[in-house]
């Protein structure tokens, strides 16, 4: 580890500004804590709020080079392995929209993998650019989407020779990790650039027990949600540029796609806590990943003696779209017993106040952090799902079945941006066959969208959707969430 990764110079700087009582004739008004609602200053205490400084301030992002700000990121870079690293106070959302806005300078087509964020679709809705999309595998049995498979990648990119990039999940929610290595290598045989949504995974780059991160793999663009899993504060996130990217993508349109989506007031707190979460990731990472993954190693092996529950594990890995397996998080496959996911998640709550990360028909993830509080956490999970599996009984067929694959999705009739911004209106979905979708519809279980905003409604697919909808799952996206309307575009 390199002695510099102990330093945390925009922490320092803010703390330093913070103790020493300057008079701040500056926004924000609550003045450091003093004009602050005396609840909120009960609730996050004095020295939260005299740490909330605004942008522009000498000594912290202004003033002589590298500022405290510039340095900070400078760490991050090197921590990463990046070339570059950009602080976002959007969180990964607006890594997806920025690398968005900077590769509709180099075109306007682009390979996107299906069940990408909501934020590379609205990406693609600001961007104006025009999706090929490429699926990932689907796990007929669990019922989840993985990683996109580099054959998959090569066909598409295949197809849309104008392509300027392509842009793909890593990890998954469920924690498979992409072949990323033969993503990259596909990519780059056609001069594109690998642009990784690994919201999922800031935590990898730190362990050796755990599968490479993607900018090590020779991603090119790499968004990186720090808060989830490495733990600085909710909202704040990363982006980091490879070495190699130079060639591929400008790093000047990544700076301005930046500015762009970004506040011109960003929270110092949620910059802080990313230069703290970075020295932490670096200096201790390694020791508190491994503690992490033993405990849940124990966990999963707990769970996995409860009669009806099976937990997903490296015995993931191979499987198609599955390169590795990330375990930072607790997914518990609950077919063996009497109730679905969606049953099972409040009656957790019920029974132990225990609160996951997502739940489907059938896994459950509970999220587990870098630096655990001794994971107590994992215990108390264990305890609860015991004490649910009591009530609710075992499925009497033994496991439940898999599920119906979607029907294909429809032809891209104009651009999600078009769609999105264009004249619409609300139709009853029995009409809706044969119109332009202006909003997403994404069932879950998988999760994977089932129509995007400029894509053609089919009678097949609005049946798929109502269907999943009778059987208990739900749809994201749509305005009208038990889909008796639709919003389409008027053509
Ligand atoms: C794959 C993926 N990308 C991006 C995001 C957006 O991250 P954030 O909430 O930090 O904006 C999420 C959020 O869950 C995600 O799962």
């Amino acid at each position: 580890m390199d002695e510099r990764q102990r330093q945390t110079p925009y922490l320092d700087a803010v703390s330093a500004y913070a103790r020493r009582n300057p008079a701040r004739l500056h926004v924000p008004g609550h003045k450091g804590g003093q004009g602050a609602d005396p609840g909120l200053l009960e609730a996050i205490g004095e020295a939260a709020l005299s740490m909330d400084v605004p942008a522009l301030t000498h000594g912290i992002d202004v003033g002589v080079d590298p500022t405290p700000f510039e340095e900070a990121q400078r760490l991050a870079a090197e921590a990463w392995g990046a070339r570059r690293a950009w602080f976002l106070i959007n969180g990964a959302s607006q890594g997806n929209l920025a690398a968005g806005l900077a590769l509709a300078h180099k075109g306007r087509a682009v390979v996107v993998q299906r069940n990408a964020h909501s934020s590379t679709i609205d990406s693609l809705v600001l961007s104006g650019m025009r999706p090929t999309f490429a699926a990932p595998e689907l796990d007929a049995e669990l019922g989840i989407a993985h990683c996109l498979a580099p054959e998959t990648l090569a066909a598409a990119l295949q197809a849309t020779p104008e392509a300027v990039g392509a842009w793909v999940v890593s990890p998954t929610y469920f924690g498979a990790v992409a072949d990323i290595r033969g993503l990259a290598e596909v990519a780059h045989a056609r001069g594109v650039p690998l642009i990784v949504d690994e919201a999922w995974g800031a935590h990898m780059a730190f362990s050796d027990e755990l599968p490479e991160h993607a900018l090590s793999a020779g991603a090119d663009l790499v968004i990186s949600s720090t808060h989830k899993i490495v733990g600085s504060l909710t909202q704040s996130a990363m982006l980091h540029f490879g070495h190699g990217a130079v060639e591929l993508i400008g790093e000047d349109t990544v700076d301005r796609a930046v500015t762009l989506t970004e506040s011109t007031s960003p929270n110092s707190l949620l910059l802080a806590s990313l230069d703290a979460a970075r020295s932490q990731a670096a200096v201790h990472g390694s020791e508190l990943l491994a503690r992490t993954i033993a405990t849940l190693a124990q966990a999963r092996e707990e769970i996995r003696a409860i009669e009806g529950l099976d937990v997903l594990d490296d015995r993931l890995a191979g499987r198609p779209g599955v390169f590795a397996y990330d375990p930072l998080r607790l997914a518990i496959d609950v077919r063996g017993v009497a109730a679905n996911g969606y049953e099972l998640a409040p009656l957790l709550r019920e029974v132990g106040d225990i609160n996951l990360e997502l739940y489907g028909e059938n896994v459950l993830v509970a999220v587990f952090g870098m630096g655990e509080r001794e994971l107590g956490e994992a215990a108390r999970l264990v305890e609860a799902m015991r004490e649910a599996v009591r009530r609710v009984g075992l499925e009497p067929e033994g496991r439940k079945a898999s599920f119906a694959a979607a029907p294909p999705w429809g032809e891209l009739a104009m651009t999600p941006r078009e769609a999105y911004l264009g004249a619409q209106e609300v139709v009853p979905a029995a009409r809706a066959v044969g119109r332009i979708a202006a909003e997403s519809l994404a069932t879950y279980p998988p999760g994977i969208p089932n129509v995007l905003p400029g894509e053609r409604l089919s009678a097949e697919t609005l049946a798929y959707i109502q269907d999943t909808l009778e059987q208990g799952g739900s749809v994201r996206g749509a305005s009208d969430r038990l889909l008796h309307t639709v919003r389409v575009v008027v053509e």
